[in-house]
């Protein structure tokens, strides 16, 4: 990898030339080694289209004007049988939704056109997709590709052979919302992609796995850093699962790796989600000038999985979870 040029987009993904943006500066990761630069194929910002509209019949979560949230933050995320009932409609649209996304993934598509499909399939199910205006999120979807972490923002650009993509759906519905992500192949993957999104997949199910009623939260770091350290890939720290419901983000935090301080209590009727990122080198993220966008420190590959659970006594129930095998699964097996 040659030295990045004067003309040459920056690394920091702004898509601004070099010599505008952080010249002299090396990339964050590459410290005092000046040679290491970022890849010439890193993702870089394109266009992002004006805001899509809702129509007006959908019912929209507090922040949908304003981007923030109000009212009282739940400080509990166990759910009554009644809002159960919600939380599984939530969890089905989204899975509805994010299959549709799915099955649009092809070499030449762009991430918006990703994006009009999962804004479009939600308003036809009667929900709101809950990224639009969180925070000021500008799009209905997050896609992520390659050493985008998460929160990627859908943009014109087209998706090439050999990239991998993370697309995350969550929508709102009958009050509640409901939050999945996979992570798919866009054509044939290398071997170390590949091996990375087996890998991913599995540390969300063991993690899921590891959530017993009784059990600390921090069983299920501890069983995500079995699954990915043994393959010497990191797991990142800057970003949680999170506490699901009428709020879209609520306690507890649910991190991906073990840490001591996850002392609370697995309860049934807790309803959260699990969500690892898992990366290829450095666990460590930096964030674009666009202020979501989160990518590797050294630009190798992220990639996540994220399921919406509830505990019960007699095992968690996936939310969010589909027919059979993830989309990765079924590519692999249709020879890719
Ligand atoms: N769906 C993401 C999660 O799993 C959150 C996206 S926040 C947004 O928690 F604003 F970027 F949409
Ligand atoms: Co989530
Ligand atoms: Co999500």
């Amino acid at each position: 990898m040659g030295r990045i040029g004067r003309n040459d987009p920056c690394w920091c993904g702004s898509g601004k030339k070099y010599k505008k943006c952080h010249i002299g500066e090396p990339p964050p990761s590459s410290g005092a080694r000046k040679t290491e630069q970022a890849p010439v194929d890193a993702v870089v910002k394109g266009r992002v289209s004006p805001m899509r509209d809702v129509p007006q019949h959908i019912v929209r979560p507090s922040y949908a004007v304003s981007g923030t949230p109000s009212g009282p933050r739940a400080h509990s995320c166990i759910k009554t049988p009644e809002e159960i009932e919600r939380m599984r409609h939530a969890g089905r649209t989204a899975r509805l939704v994010l299959d549709t996304v799915l099955a649009a993934v092809r070499p030449g598509i762009t991430t918006d056109s990703l994006d009009v499909i999962a804004h479009e399939k939600a308003i036809e199910l009667g929900a709101y997709p809950s990224p639009l205006n969180y925070h000021g999120f500008p799009k209905s979807l997050c896609t992520s590709v390659n050493e985008v972490v998460c929160h990627g923002i859908p943009d014109d650009r087209m998706l090439k052979t050999g990239d991998v993509i993370n697309c995350d759906v969550t929508v709102f519905i009958g009050g509640m919302h409901g939050d999945c992500s996979e992570t798919v192949f866009v054509g044939k993957p290398d071997p170390q992609t590949i091996k990375l999104v087996e890998i991913t997949y599995e540390c969300m199910m063991r993690g899921i796995d590891a959530v017993k009623p009784g059990k600390t939260l921090n069983e299920i770091g501890k069983a995500i850093a079995k699954i990915a350290h043994k393959s010497g890939f990191s797991i990142v720290r800057d970003f949680a699962g999170h506490g699901i419901g009428s709020q879209f983000h609520q306690d507890p935090q649910i991190v991906h790796y073990p840490d001591i301080r996850q002392r609370q209590k697995v309860e049934t009727g807790m309803t959260f989600t699990i969500e690892p990122m898992i990366n290829i080198g450095t666990h460590r993220c930096t964030i674009w000038p666009d202020d979501w966008t989160a990518v590797t420190t050294d630009r190798k590959r992220s990639a996540q999985f994220e399921h919406t659970i509830l505990v019960q006594a007699s095992g968690n129930e996936l939310l969010t979870g589909g027919e059979g095998d993830p989309w990765f699964k079924r590519q692999l097996a249709q020879g890719w």
